[in-house]
């Protein structure tokens, strides 16, 4: 590719190279950084439970049509409708829960428009996501479908800002009811016999904002009557009942949880309670800076501060914890001004696999404060683990993001241990103020560990988020004896580096060396890297 290209045309070529990677290799001279951190693993935190690794699908852009749904009778290669490379992807990876239809989507979106024959479903605006004519031709039948056909427990997000209690009330009738009564037997007219027993409930999606500009007592006033009638339909006897989400704050924002909570009184209450929390960023995907890149990385320390003082928060209300905190939307949001392959659509580099590496290394080490957290979003939009060309687009890649992902998946439903390390955080000054929309410091990141054990097996994941400084990394392990050790990275000196159609597996996950002693391991990690270190201990 010639070096005269414009800023443009480079971003569209899409080919899996950058700026950066086409200066000569001098510029990049690393340095080499010794790092130490210590496992405790007879120091639990609680259990990463699979959840955290959960993802959020919108009618959004080509998120789900395009990216989901193809149609029954696309040329893209399908299963009923559903991409069969999305579908195959999101089942080698599993996707514990997936949230849907919104989103700020949710507040407008209306169920019953989105069942029976498609052909006679209502065509309604889009408001929130550019006014095009949405024809519902994805509804109640085809997530729910899609979430069978992908082993992932579904999370529906009800209408509170243009909806009403009834019409929330009759859609977990309509999907949890055996049979028998109008809305069960609609159901099952339309093909599913068996009910189809959602748990997750979301009362409202971001109600200070898109869901109806509420303040945060009025929207505890709407949670407590919405709550009332769905609990009445959805509780059916002990392990069958609904699991309501009430509408939490936009990142840390205490006045919203506490207006929320107080207004909630002794309820109902919600079993559930979800923030945001996006770390923007100031470039084009692949066109980051190191500087701007540590501007964005060096809001994980944030977010870490955040869901710390947010439960801290809610242990004020609910000292038992019987209250999950959910991360229902997270992920990084970097500058997009091309929709051509659909609105929000977002390219992910090994910056954003850094990033991923960050937040889930943040919910293994904060597993005892957290009930489930669900990037943003599943494919085509934001931080998405798939992308494909476009909502017709044949080609379907997975993302440096799915990969990050993969690496963490061996910690599921493992004991989350406690670590110490170089470089942990928190710097003062966190756990104040609104969404995370933006960093602050442009002061180079550290190192970042997790762990986790289970009988056996221990788990532990570093991140190196420097582009200019591999670590040497001197893991002491305290409570257990190592007998031996494998290790998976993910890594590329170019920060910009990315899974393009035309290079779909520039950036996977490789073997890496790793060395063992009884109380120690010792890893070498590149500039720019994720790794997983799986040992068996004694
Ligand atoms: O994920 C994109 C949007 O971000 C969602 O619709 C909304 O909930 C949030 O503001």
């Amino acid at each position: 590719m010639p070096l005269n290209f414009t800023r443009r045309q480079f971003a569209r070529a899409g080919a899996a190279v950058s700026l950066a990677s086409l200066l000569p290799r001098s510029v990049f001279s690393n340095t080499t950084a010794t790092k130490k951190a210590m496992i405790h693993a007879d120091s639990e935190i609680g259990t990463v439970r699979p959840e955290f690794h959960s993802h959020f699908a919108e009618h959004l852009g080509s998120c789900t049509y395009g990216g989901i749904w193809v149609g029954k009778k696309s040329p893209v290669e399908n299963i009923d409708g559903f991409r069969k490379a999305t579908v195959d992807y999101l089942k080698e990876l599993g996707v514990p829960v997936l949230r849907w239809p919104g989103g700020c989507f949710a507040d407008d979106y209306h169920w019953r428009e989105g069942i029976g024959p498609a052909e006679k479903r209502s065509k309604r605006v889009n408001v929130n996501w550019g006014k095009y004519i949405e024809d519902n031709s994805f509804g109640t039948h085809e997530f729910l479908g899609f979430c069978k056909l992908i082993g992932s427990q579904p999370y529906l997000a009800a209408n509170v800002g243009t909806g009403s209690p009834q019409e929330v009330r009759d859609w977990i009738e309509y999907c949890n009811y055996p049979k028998g009564s109008a809305l069960s037997d609609e159901r099952v007219a339309n093909g599913s016999p068996e009910p189809f027993r959602v748990r997750y409930w979301g009362i409202g999606n971001e109600l200070w904002g898109c869901g109806g500009n509420f303040l945060p007592q009025a929207a505890a006033a709407e949670f407590r009557r919405y709550a009332t009638f769905a609990r009445l339909v959805g509780d059916q006897g002990p392990g069958n009942s609904v699991y309501l989400v009430g509408c939490g704050p936009s990142g840390d924002d205490s006045n919203w949880t506490r207006g929320f909570m107080d207004a909630i009184g002794n309820g109902p209450r919600p079993n559930g309670f979800s923030m945001h929390y996006y770390e923007g960023g100031a470039n084009d995907p692949v066109e980051f800076t190191p500087e701007n890149m540590y501007t964005q990385l060096n809001l994980f320390p944030r977010v870490e501060q955040s869901l710390i003082h947010q439960r801290a928060l809610l242990d004020g209300y609910d000292p038992n914890r019987q209250m999950g905190l959910i991360l229902d939307e997270w992920g990084v949001w970097d500058q997009l001004r091309d929709n051509s392959r659909g609105r929000l659509w977002q390219q992910s580099s090994m910056r954003s696999a850094v990033a991923a590496g960050l937040g889930l290394n943040i919910f293994n080490r904060q597993a005892d404060k957290l009930f489930m957290c669900n990037i943003a979003q599943l494919i085509n939009v934001l931080q998405s683990v798939l992308l494909t060309d476009g909502p017709e687009g044949k080609n379907c890649v997975r993302t440096t993001t799915y990969y990050a992902f993969m690496l963490f998946k061996p910690h599921r439903s493992k004991q989350a241990l406690r670590v110490e390390y170089d470089g942990a955080l928190p710097a003062p000054g966190f756990g104040r103020g609104g969404g995370g929309r933006g960093g602050q410091q442009a002061q180079p990141p550290e190192l970042s560990v997790s762990a986790s054990r289970q009988g056996s097996e221990m788990v532990i994941s570093f991140v190196n988020p420097r582009h200019d400084v591999d670590m040497e990394v001197d893991c002491a392990i305290r409570g257990a004896t190592a007998r031996s050790a494998t290790a998976e990275i993910l890594h590329d000196a170019d920060i910009n580096a990315f899974n393009g159609f035309d290079n779909p597996d520039r950036v996977t996950i490789k073997k890496h060396d790793v060395a063992v002693e009884a109380d120690r391991v010792k890893i070498t990690l590149p500039a720019m890297s994720v790794a997983t270190v799986t040992l068996q201990v004694a």
